[in-house]
């Protein structure tokens, strides 16, 4: 396993994406962090990310002296690579050396990293973002590859395993980056690359074993992938000492509650309450239109009823859920204040305090990719591990205004009728996340030779790799007035379609 040591680059994330793709598993811990949890990662090798500051100036972030009392070898990238010179003796120069964007490196000397992929005396195509730049290396170390900006560009010292690249070989426009890192990971640190998704379930069973051990499990499911994996997982690990519950709140998409139903009790046999609690719900949600409102009344609704179902089941000792990577990675943020709350995501906040439930989050340690391809090794339906992400608040978000039956019925199936469009013209995996919207607005219509007044129905779809940023997805022409025809043509209460264009930021992604 490799360490990661995060100086707080935008782009920390994408070194740990690349090193497990490479099949060796990794984890980010801050540089800050205890120099007894760098210890005992047990690392056969350390990255030191990127970072926004300077190491000219005085406070600065520095590499832990942990790090190279370990042993291990290194790799400092941009900001880690000029920590790495300038604690060990060399020379890192501030002042108007600025270098952004694409840039090229001319190969200079032979060094594992390029084992098989660059040759001395070639020029390739590199991404640069850095601010100073190393101009003196220190003692041991060799330049292996130099560009316009930075002279020392990449950096070798081969008998303490050091090495330092100026550029970011994590990101796509360093095409050959992620075979350099397979470098480190492989040859210089000597990691099997036999890390796979089989590999972590088996281990992950394991774990969850020796956690529960002959406790009692309760998930609550959602229709989405990350809680139907998480559970089909600890499933396999106790089997029937997990119960599932799944409360339906009337807002879900057209077909989702019997989806859910179908796979988990019929295909897996997984024992699972099926709670329709829509009465209850819409009831609280009456009259209601302010968005933060209905979220809160939705969550602590389905905290009650998830209680009362648990309550029903004889109560748990842990509650099994689908937390992942990047909501626990503890983030670097030098300077950065509380950021303003634009919408608050978090569903079922207080359920385990309330319900004294210790927590089993199985899928901790991985991205949302990893959490897919570990669904299809235990066997999920493709239509599950692959869909689109969906808010715990579901359509009363996708509905301004106050939230009846009626209203979620009209956009079930104008949904529906997209969604389907969507996969037929196979556009389903290309798109982040895509769903009709119900205004609150009615505007006048023709149909046959009547006079119509009638809903207005907003189409969604945006590109995205995270949901932090996104982009409207560029559909032609054609395939929206396909879409809007039959929605008009089929929905009754929709009289008008219109396509929402808007990126994020300014907009986000869902209307409310
Ligand atoms: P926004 O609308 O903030 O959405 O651009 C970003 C991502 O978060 C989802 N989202 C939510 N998920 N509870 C959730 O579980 C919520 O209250 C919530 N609000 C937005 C949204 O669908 C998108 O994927």
């Amino acid at each position: 396993r490799i360490l990661i040591l995060d100086f707080g680059s935008q782009v920390t994330q994408l070194i740990a994406r690349r090193v497990r793709e490479s099949g060796t598993y990794c984890e980010i811990i801050p540089f800050n962090a205890d120099p007894a949890r760098i210890r005992d990662f047990g690392a056969k090798g350390i990255i030191l990310s990127g970072g926004p500051d300077l190491v000219s100036r005085a406070g600065s972030p520095r590499i832990p002296d942990v790090v190279c009392e370990l042993g291990v070898p290194l790799l400092g990238i941009c900001y880690g690579q000029q920590a790495m010179v300038h604690q060990l003796g060399g020379t890192v120069q501030g002042g108007d050396h600025q270098e952004f964007g694409r840039a090229y490196l001319e190969v200079t000397g032979d060094c594992p990293l390029f084992d098989g992929v660059w040759n001395r005396g070639e020029r390739h195509q590199v991404w640069m973002s850095h601010g100073e730049r190393v101009v003196e290396v220190p003692e041991g170390f060799r330049v292996v590859g130099t560009s316009d900006g930075a002279p020392c560009a990449a950096i070798a010292d081969d008998a303490r395993g050091f090495y330092g690249v100026q550029f970011h070989l994590e990101v796509a426009h360093t095409p050959d980056g992620a075979a350099l890192l397979r470098n480190f990971t492989r040859q210089v640190c000597g990691c099997t690359g036999d890390w796979s998704m089989a590999a972590f379930r088996a281990e992950a069973v394991a774990r969850i074993r020796q956690q529960v051990g002959d406790g009692k499990v309760i998930c609550g499911l959602s229709g989405g992938v990350d809680s139907a994996v998480a559970a089909v997982l600890v499933h396999e690990a106790v089997g029937e000492q997990l119960n599932c519950i799944f409360v339906d709140h009337g807002l879900l998409r057209a077909g989702e509650a019997e989806d859910v139903v179908e796979v988990f009790r019929h295909h897996y046999n997984i024992p699972l309450v099926a709670r329709d609690a829509s009465e209850l719900f819409l009831g609280k949600l009456d009259g209601v239109d302010d968005p933060e409102q209905k979220r809160k009344i939705i969550g602590t609704t389905f905290i009650d009823v998830f209680d009362e179902e648990a309550g029903k089941l004889g109560g748990a000792d842990f509650l099994c859920q689908g937390t992942l990577y990047p909501d626990v990675i503890e983030s670097v943020s030098p300077g950065g204040g509380p950021s303003v709350t634009i919408k608050s995501h978090h569903n079922v906040g207080g359920l385990p305090e309330r319900m004294n439930l210790k927590l089993v989050e199985p899928l901790r340690e991985l991205f949302k990719d990893e959490v897919r391809a570990l669904g299809r090794e235990l066997g999920l339906p493709e239509r599950m591990v692959g869909r689109h992400p969906f808010p715990g608040p579901g359509l009363a978000i996708r509905i301004p205004g106050p939230v009846t039956r009626e209203r979620a019925d009209i956009l079930r199936k104008a949904d529906a009728i997209y969604l389907e469009e969507i996969r037929n013209a196979g556009l389903y995996d290309a798109i982040w996340q895509a769903f009709a919207v119900l205004l609150p607005v009615k505007t006048v219509g023709v149909m046959g030779d009547a006079r119509s007044y009638d809903f207005v129905c907003a189409l969604r779809a945006v590109t995205s790799t995270d949901g932090m940023t996104a982009d409207s997805y560029p559909f032609d022409h054609a395939f929206l007035s396909r879409v809007a025809t039959r929605i008009i043509n089929e929905v009754r209460g929709i009289n008008r379609v219109v396509y929402d264009v808007t990126s994020k930021p300014p907009g986000t992604i869902e209307w409310e």
